[in-house]
């Protein structure tokens, strides 16, 4: 009889302890939902209700052994039918809370496309171990990387993309060496680029642009193997294009336009695993390198608004493919080559030169 009334008190006890969440990580959830104010019409925080915190409530998620809150994810645009009378898409104000960094077994922060949401990106942050993801795009964000971002050594994506975030690109940013995917385009970033930022080996998407960076793109870049999408483009980076930039191995976007990049162009670019070439608005001088062959391979390459000279080399009908082409304002000077990939170009991309002339501008 003692015994039943031990298994009945444990089996209840176990019934209880899994139907309710750490009380803690559910009073760090309810500090978070209450400085964030969301559309009435939604009503995703009326299933925050309620003492399990792992069960039912929208966007929070928990590890199923250890019961803690594993993810949040929250996103002003969604298919989910709570969104439905929303027309899909909300706006959310409020900051939010550093009650969140007791919720020390957070492996991803996804609190995206709010529009509203301000405040900074809290400090504490860097205090979670687990964190692999950080994505804030889309709100309204100030202030500016914690400077010891580096510490989140699981962190495979950080992305804080459309906000309104100031300061450098922190010097420990170069420690994450599970960083897959960088984005950081449109905020108010300024300084420049690390120098050691090609530590980032596992990086394969880096998107800084439109941002103020400043100084030259560091040399290390080529070393980062997997990279496959560098955007700069909308800064004011300066200096030329390291060579090596061209001979990397799966590099397949390089957006550079609308910043200060002199020098010439290297010939290793256009014989590269490059297919989105964008060089325009920069200060480029000297030729188009001769140096097309089968494996240049563009669906886009954009060499408008620099200072090329010279002719445009012959070897560029030997590419196995352009698909759009624009050499508009630049000094060019001679004979447009003949023949594919030049067949189905429109005289938008050779306009405004010194000198080009035949097909399809006036003849020679
Ligand atoms: C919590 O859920 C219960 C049962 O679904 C409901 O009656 C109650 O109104 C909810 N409370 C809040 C604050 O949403
Ligand atoms: C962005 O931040 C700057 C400086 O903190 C501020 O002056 C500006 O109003 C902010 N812009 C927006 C759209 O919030
Ligand atoms: C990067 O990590 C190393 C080793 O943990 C540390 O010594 C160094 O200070 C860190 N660098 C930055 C800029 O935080
Ligand atoms: C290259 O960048 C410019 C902006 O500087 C943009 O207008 C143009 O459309 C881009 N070219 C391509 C092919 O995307």
């Amino acid at each position: 009889m003692g015994s039943l009334i031990f298994i009945t008190a444990l089996l209840l006890s176990m019934s209880s302890a899994v139907y309710s969440c750490l009380p803690s990580d559910r009073a760090a959830l309810m500090a978070l939902r209450a400085v964030l104010h969301e559309p009435h019409h939604l009503g995703i925080f009326n299933s925050w209700n309620g003492t399990d915190c792992c069960h039912n409530w929208f966007g929070v998620s928990c590890d199923p052994t250890t019961r803690r809150v594993a993810d949040i994810n929250l996103r002003g645009e969604s298919e989910d039918p709570i969104y439905e009378k929303a027309h899909r898409t909300g706006f959310m104000t409020g900051y939010i809370s550093p009650s969140i960094c007791r919720l020390n077994r957070l492996s991803s922060i996804i609190i995206a496309d709010w529009k509203g949401i301000s405040g900074p990106i809290p400090p504490c942050i860097t205090n979670l171990p687990f964190l692999r993801i950080l994505d804030l795009i889309g709100n309204k964000i100030s202030g500016e990387i914690p400077a010891d971002i580096g510490r989140l050594s699981r962190l495979t994506v950080l992305n804080v993309a459309d906000n309104n975030i100031t300061g450098t690109i922190p010097r420990s940013i170069t420690n994450l060496s599970s960083l897959m995917h960088l984005d950081l385009r449109n905020n108010q970033l300024s300084g420049t680029i690390p120098r050691n930022f090609g530590k980032l080996r596992m990086l394969s998407r880096a998107l800084l642009s439109r941002n103020r960076l400043t100084g030259s793109i560091p040399v290390s870049v080529s070393y980062i193997y997997r990279l496959a999408d560098l955007d700069l483009s909308f800064n004011q980076i300066s200096g030329p294009i390291p060579e090596n930039i061209g001979k990397m191995a799966v590099l397949s976007t390089l957006n550079l336009d609308g910043n200060r990049i002199s020098g010439t162009i290297p010939p290793t670019l256009i014989a590269s695993s490059i297919t989105i070439l964008n060089l325009s608005r920069n200060a480029f001088e000297g030729t188009i390198p001769d140096g097309f062959g089968p494996r240049s391979y563009f669906t886009a390459m954009d060499f408008s608004y620099n200072r090329l000279t010279g002719p445009i080399p012959k070897s560029i009908t030997s590419a196995t493919y352009i698909g759009h082409l624009d050499l508009s304002h630049n000094h060019l000077c001679g004979h447009i080559p003949v023949g594919s990939p030049f067949d189905h170009l429109e005289a938008s991309s050779f306009v405004y030169n010194d000198c080009l002339c035949g097909k399809p501008l006036k003849a020679c």
